[in-house]
């Protein structure tokens, strides 16, 4: 075994699939963390609650989140029992998750959450602050980049795929605000871990991604 593997980086870096597959040719579990929060502002944003820090970190303590695979091996967000995969992909949530995300106490919360299931399994864990922060000893870190323009191609064509309405320009600019968002917030912002290997995926292809990170996992 080779140990926990964390893989951060900005919206559209390519993370989630990269690091689904490399979950699976490892026979780990893959932990999307950036679908946590965004289960939780799905459940903030159809509970009627208030937005106040306060009700929502209470909202968060009593919120079930867990992941399951579908029969295809696709990975399913659980909601409090629900299924919540695709709602938590529709931009209403893509524009109010980095406000959910930023509250100290929801991440306290999910990062609890977090190091609870790499506890149990070895795990391939990706997100925002996962090498930096919620598994600091992970013995295998790499920080994705891709320029923004190479994200929002890749954002369109997954929403593509799960059947929902965007405009071009509008997701563009929701990936600009959030990288914002998520850069300067002062809880656990997007940085690279120190021990962190950068890969720049601009010019690369998915199943370039994952043999690299592959290779170096295996010290090859
Ligand atoms: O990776 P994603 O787009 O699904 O992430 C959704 C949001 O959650 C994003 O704005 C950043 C936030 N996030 C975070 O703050 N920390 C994480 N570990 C993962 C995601």
């Amino acid at each position: 075994m080779y140990g926990n593997v964390a893989i951060d980086g900005p919206a559209g870096a390519g993370k989630s699939t990269a690091a689904r597959m490399v979950a699976e040719r490892l026979g780990y579990i893959y932990i999307d963390t950036g679908a946590m929060y965004r289960a939780l502002t799905w459940k903030v944003l159809n509970s009627g609650s208030r937005w106040d820090d306060e009700e929502i970190i209470r909202l968060a303590a009593v919120t079930k989140i867990e992941f399951s695979l579908d029969e295809q091996g696709g990975l399913q967000t659980i909601c409090d029992g629900s299924d919540v995969s695709r709602e938590i992909r529709e931009r209403n949530v893509s524009a109010n998750v980095s406000r959910i995300a930023r509250i100290a106490g929801v991440r306290r919360r999910m990062v609890e959450l977090q190091r609870r299931m790499a506890a149990q399994k070895p795990v391939v864990m990706d997100g925002r602050d996962i090498g930096s922060f919620v598994l600091p000893d992970a013995p295998h870190k790499f920080f994705l980049i891709a320029s923004l323009e190479e994200r929002t191609r890749r954002r369109c064509r997954q929403m593509e795929e799960q059947g929902i309405d965007f405009d071009r320009s509008q997701v563009s600019a929701d990936i600009k605000a959030r990288d914002e968002m998520d850069r300067s917030r002062t809880v656990a912002p997007l940085v690279q871990a120190a021990d962190a290997k950068l890969i720049d995926t601009d010019c690369l292809t998915l199943h370039q991604v994952v043999a690299l990170i592959i290779k170096e996992i295996r010290g090859e």
